[in-house]
């Protein structure tokens, strides 16, 4: 009997802390990075904007010796019904090119009747949503060669009356994979909900066996009257310390956490390099031994 998505993300090695990148971008330009600043990254997460038809050449610039996931975008596992035949088709491809160990995909939909939106609608929380994600998580994970680890979307409202975290776990468990927590994006949701001062609330309503993998991006905070929205700017801000303190306060307890993605998209190339180290360092004051296990490739 073939492994569950679960079991096969578990069988990869440490990834270590990573950058999270825009294949398409000049800025920062992958190949600079990989050229001028190789000791400051251990691997990258490799992000195409969910494009597959423009995806060879750049995927092919990247030496096999640089360990490498993959960020698709676009099979909108949170929506009512399986997304279109060419978008799996699509993501398997770029699997097979870049053959990484597992592949992030957001908690979200991106289309509204094919047409892309420039906008995250994320998850309802709530228990239809939970049934869906779960039956087009196995749809999507019979048809694809490499795992999928779903990550929690940013948030600027919320509908449904679940806790995020009992989300996450439910679909987790329903689909037997792995996470991606985005500290950031967790903090989005404490923010719509009231609970922005307590960015860690119902953490423990989150099955933490399950996280894989962190990110950690930059963000601007915009006030209205009555709350705050979370901004995701990736590169172009700096990590805020609601998301730092998540980093600080989760690290020991995730015990099968394979990899850190600091999400860098335009960013200049040493300011990417400043955020990992910045991270780098939480890391290395909490948990040591964590980064001594990273796998050397
Ligand atoms: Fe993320």
């Amino acid at each position: 009997m073939s492994s569950s998505p679960f079991e096969r993300v578990l069988s990869a090695p440490i990834l270590g802390l990573g950058l999270g990148i825009d294949i398409f971008d000049d800025q920062p330009d992958f190949r600079v990075l990989i050229d001028r600043h190789r000791d400051g990254f251990d691997f990258l997460e490799v992000y195409s904007r969910g494009d597959w038809e423009h995806t060879d050449d750049p995927f092919a610039r990247i030496p096999a010796s640089v360990p490498r996931t993959y960020h698709h975008e676009g099979l909108d596992p949170v929506g009512p019904r399986i997304c279109p035949d060419d978008t799996i088709n699509g993501c398997a491809k770029n699997q097979r090119l870049l053959n990484p160990p597992w592949t992030v995909e957001e908690l979200a939909v991106r289309h509204i009747d094919g047409k892309y939106c420039d906008f995250f609608f994320p998850a309802i929380l709530n228990e239809e949503c939970v049934k869906a994600t779960i039956e087009n998580l196995n749809a999507l994970h019979a048809r694809l060669p490499g795992p999928l680890l779903p990550e929690n979307a940013p948030y600027e409202f919320s509908v449904g009356d679940m806790h995020l975290c009992e989300f996450l776990t439910r679909v987790a468990h329903g689909a037997d994979c792995g996470l991606v927590l985005d500290l950031g994006h967790l903090w989005s949701w404490q923010l719509c909900v009231g609970k922005g001062d307590t960015p860690d609330h119902g953490i423990d309503k989150l099955d933490l066996s399950r996280v894989i993998e962190v990110h950690l991006a930059g963000a601007r905070i915009e006030k209205y009257e009555g709350g705050q929205i979370y901004r995701d700017l990736h590169g172009a801000g700096p990590i805020p310390e609601a998301s730092l303190y998540l980093l600080r306060e989760l690290l020991p307890k995730l015990s099968n956490l394979r990899a850190i993605t600091i999400e860098v998209e335009d960013a200049t190339e040493q300011g990417a390099i400043e955020q990992a180290r910045q991270v780098r360092e939480v890391v290395q004051q909490i948990r040591p031994a964590w980064l001594e296990g990273v796998h050397v490739a």
